[in-house]
């Protein structure tokens, strides 16, 4: 992503937004339907969101598609769910490559079949060199474990007698964190009702704007997206200093 951020703080258009899709089995279930039909349902709702971002000129999306301990879910709704994963991966990504836009996962890939992984890792190489959209897709992701991996790292930096424990500080555990290299999210946007982050992304949200809406995920259009932008832009965005000093005009100070 370029240095000079166009959007971002004081823009009214966030840099970077992160999104909880909620909200599938709900909405599948008020029309008597399987879970599975609400989770394609939010498969097409996907789509609305990254024209949304690109439209907008949003320049980072991050969506929770499968957290750790969705694992956990029943068998056959898993096995749904990879079978979306694995047709969306082959239907959508020439699209998004043509679209120009740069496909990541962050999560646990180990977990998945060999199958699935090929694709994600066909997918990111297609679109590497992209730039309008990074759209991330945390899958079998957990804020926990992103922290955990980061200290692992971490250790095995000190271990290996690359790193001093000195050095060991936010800045070294952020960079070994998944989404270093984008700013954190501006703007977490949960449908589905529920006022919780859900072990998202622990980390990078410390000083996020968040909303939330009652709508369900497959029920997403511009109209919901717009307010959470229009409500975004009327906030303001402290980072723990006074409202009058974010406010004040910056002057340049000398030493
Ligand atoms: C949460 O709704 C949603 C999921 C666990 C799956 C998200 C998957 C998609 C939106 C479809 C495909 C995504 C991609 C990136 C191709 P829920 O099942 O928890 O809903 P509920 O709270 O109403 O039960």
């Amino acid at each position: 992503m370029s240095p000079e951020p166009a959007n971002g703080p004081g823009t009214g258009i966030p840099r970077h937004l992160a999104v909880i899709m909620d909200g599938n089995g709900r909405w599948a279930e008020r029309r008597r339907r399987p879970r599975m039909i609400g989770h394609r349902a939010g498969a097409r709702a996907v789509n609305v969101c990254i024209d949304f971002c690109l439209e907008r000129g949003i320049q980072a999306l991050t969506l929770f598609a499968f957290s750790s301990e969705n694992w956990g879910r029943p068998e056959d709704e898993v096995g749904a769910l990879m079978k979306l994963f694995m047709n969306a991966l082959e239907r959508e990504v020439e699209e998004l490559d043509r679209r120009g836009v740069r496909v990541r996962f962050i999560g646990e890939r180990t977990r998945f079949s060999e199958a699935i992984r090929q694709r994600m890792d066909e997918a990111e190489a297609v679109t590497a060199g992209n730039d309008r959209l990074h759209l991330s897709i945390a899958a079998s992701y957990g804020g926990r474990w992103d922290i955990a991996q980061a200290a692992r790292a971490l250790a095995e930096d000190v271990a290996a007698g690359r790193l001093s424990p000195d050095a060991i500080d936010e800045h070294a555990l952020h960079a070994r964190t998944c989404l270093a290299e984008l700013p954190p999210p501006d703007l977490f946007i949960r449908t589905g009702g529920d006022l919780r982050i859900s072990n998202f992304l622990l980390w990078q949200l410390a000083y996020t704007e968040l909303w939330f809406t009652e709508a369900l995920w497959p029920e997403l259009d511009t109209a919901t997206l717009q307010s959470a932008l229009d409500d975004y832009a009327r906030r303001q965005r402290r980072f723990g200093l006074t409202g009058a000093q974010v406010a004040a005009p910056r002057t340049e100070t000398s030493a």
